[in-house]
This record gives structure tokens, C-alpha cells and sequence, in this order.
């Protein structure tokens, strides 16, 4: 099979890196309006990220590779050790952002370790360096995409209904997703399935972003709202669930958009398979368990508004967490760039790193 891409189906990307400027797709207008936007500043890239402009773990990571090389490159008059230790404190202001998708913490700390690494004799030579990280980052996050399609197209058998939650698709990475990246593959290979897509109150990215990048990709699409999960499963429509995530840890239990626990307990109910597409650059090996990761809590407006029209009485009390965690024993498996590993998965995911370097 010849790789496929974004444009092969008639898709946007959301990242853009030419001559070094940075644009993202601002995905808080779509379905309506697609508008590449400009960034300017490196506070512009925080806010980005904070408002869901680029949003989905591994987009969250590359887009702050590029606003990393933002933020210090009118800086680099400076002596190296203090250009250094700038570096370090734009890439710990970015981090903050959000705190639930490792791919964010990760890319800062690749772009880091990479100039601890190498020799630059000048702060030139350092940016240029870490605009070539951040390029690889970007290149990288491309072919993992294509590698989970590849991995995944094989469990999707002719005829199969697939639920998805929230958009972990090509809006979300570089290129063809990852929960969505199989599908792609899928489709390019001929095979005929329907994916339901959970509409994910409460910013609505799977109705807002993953039907319309699904039905603009000319894959069959129907448009649910959560609480149809359940009907869905229990009359026969749903074969399996493709999901991503925001972090992965070392026992396999699963971060990704709040309802997806919801979903996973479902399927364990209905006994359907349940499949989180994962790169290797969302497994986070340093936590042990899925109750040490931070789940980062949303504005009450996001629960009290849709579309900006309020919907609750004044004053309410309201909660948003953004995410929630999965057990890994309600995880059939993790597909990855090269493999979909099982159950153990303390085991078996430490074998998935062994060699790799992290
Ligand atoms: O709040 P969001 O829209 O950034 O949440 C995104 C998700 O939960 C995705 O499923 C996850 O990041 C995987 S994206 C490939």
C-alpha cells in the first residue's frame, strides 16, 4: 500500500511551519470557517492551546515545538548561558498550558534535552538547531500517524460499525490522526464500514470536528449524541471502539476526553472491543498509575453555554473536568506506530520500550 495523506482525502492540516512563521488552524471555528491564524507571539501560542485553537494531544506538542522557537528567537543577542536559560523558562510557560495531554510536557522536554545535548557555540546556532528539533517533531508525529493506521486497518474487518469519541483525527496530529488513522487506511484499502461519532458535550468536538472531517473524507459518518452510546451498542450497531488519548501510563490505564470512561464501561458491558490509538510520544512510563494524572478543569461557561448561548440558570455550580481516566482492564488494546499491545500491560509495555529511546 502506497502511504497515504491528509490531502489524499481532502482534509486541512492544522499546523503550519513555513520560513518560520507558525499557523494554525483555529479550531474553535469549524465547522463554519477555516482560517489559518498567524502566530505572532509565544503568548499567542499559549492561548492558543488554552482556548482549543490546536487541540488533541499530538498537535498540542508540535504547535508548542514551533512556539518554543517563537518565543526565543528575537532573543538571540543574548549571551548563550543566558539564552539557555530562557529556552528553559518559555519551554516551562508553554507547559503550562494544559495539563493533561503528555504530548505538551514531552515536546518541551525533547526541545530542551536537545539543547543540553548538542554544541552550539551560539545562541544563532541553538535556534536554528531547535527549529530542526521541532521540524522532526512535526515529521515525526506524520509517519506515527500512518504507522497506527497501518497497525490498526487490520482490525477493522469488512461490514464493522466503529464508535469514536471526541476528534483524535487529523485536526488533532500532523496527518492522518489516531484513533481516525485506521480508518483512513481502511478506506483507502477498499473495505466498507461505519463509524458513529459521539458528538463529546461539552465543546462538541465530535460533531463539530471528527463528522466533518470524517464526511469530508468520504468515510460513512452518523453523528450521535452521548447519551446514544448506549442505545447504539445494545441494538447491534457498534462493533468495535476506536478511541485516543492524552496519556497513556505505564499500566495501561487510559487519559482521553471525559464520556470516554463512560464509553469503555459500556463496551465491557456489551462485549465490544474497545481500542485506544496511541503514538509512542503519548505513553507516559514516568507515572505508574492513571489516578496521578492531573486532569485539567475547564471554565464553567463551557458547561453553562453552548455555541456561546447560555443554557443554565445564573449562578449554578457547575464542575468540567476536561478527561477522564480509563482502566486499563476495560482496554482490549493499544495500537501503536508499530504493534497493538495487550494485556499485561506493565509487562508489555515496558517491552515496547525496550530499545526504543524515549
Ligand atoms: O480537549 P481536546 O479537544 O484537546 O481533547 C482531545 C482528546 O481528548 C483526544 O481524544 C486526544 O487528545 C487524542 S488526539 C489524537
Amino acid at each position: 500500500m502506497s502511504d497515504i495523506s491528509l490531502t489524499a482525502f481532502n482534509l486541512p492540516r492544522s499546523i503550519q511551519w513555513s520560513a518560520g512563521e507558525l499557523y494554525l488552524l483555529d479550531q474553535t471555528l469549524l465547522p463554519h470557517e477555516m482560517v489559518m491564524e498567524k502566530q505572532l507571539t509565544i503568548e499567542q501560542v499559549w492561548q492558543s492551546i488554552l482556548q482549543l485553537k490546536v487541540r488533541g494531544a499530538p498537535a498540542i506538542g508540535v504547535a508548542a515545538a514551533y512556539g518554543l522557537c517563537i518565543g526565543i528567537k528575537n532573543h538571540i543577542e543574548l549571551e548563550l548561558n543566558d539564552f539557555k536559560n530562557l529556552v528553559h523558562e518559555k519551554a516551562t510557560y508553554l507547559d503550562s498550558a494544559r495539563p493533561t495531554a503528555v504530548n505538551l510536557n514531552w515536546a518541551m522536554m525533547r526541545m530542551t534535552n536537545h539543547m543540553e545535548r548538542i554544541d552550539a557555540s551560539t545562541p544563532s546556532l541553538l535556534y536554528d538547531a531547535l527549529v530542526e528539533e521541532a521540524e522532526l517533531i512535526h515529521a515525526e508525529d506524520r509517519s506515527l500517524c500512518l504507522g497506527m493506521g497501518k497497525t490498526g486497518a487490520s482490525l477493522i474487518k469488512d461490514g464493522v460499525g466503529i464508535m469514536t469519541h471526541c476528534n483524535a483525527g487529523g485536526l488533532a496530529t500532523s496527518e492522518l490522526g489516531t484513533a481516525t488513522a485506521p480508518m483512513y487506511v481502511a478506506q483507502s484499502l477498499g473495505k466498507k464500514f461505519k463509524v458513529f461519532a459521539n458528538e463529546t458535550r461539552p465543546l462538541l468536538q465530535g460533531a463539530r470536528l471528527t463528522a466533518w472531517e470524517l464526511q469530508k473524507s468520504g468515510i460513512d459518518v452518523t453523528l450521535i449524541t452521548d447519551n446514544m452510546a448506549a442505545h447504539m451498542m445494545a441494538t447491534g450497531n457498534i462493533d468495535m471502539v476506536i478511541v485516543g488519548t492524552d496519556r497513556v501510563v505505564a499500566n495501561g490505564d487510559v487519559a482521553n476526553k471525559i464520556g470516554t470512561l463512560g464509553v469503555a464501561i459500556l463496551a465491557k458491558y456489551y462485549d465490544i472491543p474497545f481500542y485506544v490509538a496511541c503514538p509512542s510520544s503519548t505513553i507516559d512510563m514516568s507515572t505508574a498509575h492513571g489516578k496521578e494524572i492531573p486532569i485539567e478543569e475547564r471554565s464553567s461557561e463551557e458547561i453553562t453555554t453552548v455555541m456561546g448561548k447560555n443554557i443554565a440558570p445564573e449562578n449554578i455550580q457547575t464542575r468540567s473536568p476536561a478527561f477522564d481516566v480509563t482502566p486499563n482492564e476495560l482496554v482490549t488494546g493499544l495500537i501503536t506506530e508499530t504493534e497493538i499491545i495487550r494485556a499485561p500491560y506493565v509487562q508489555n509495555l515496558k517491552k515496547f520500550f525496550k530499545g526504543k529511546k524515549k
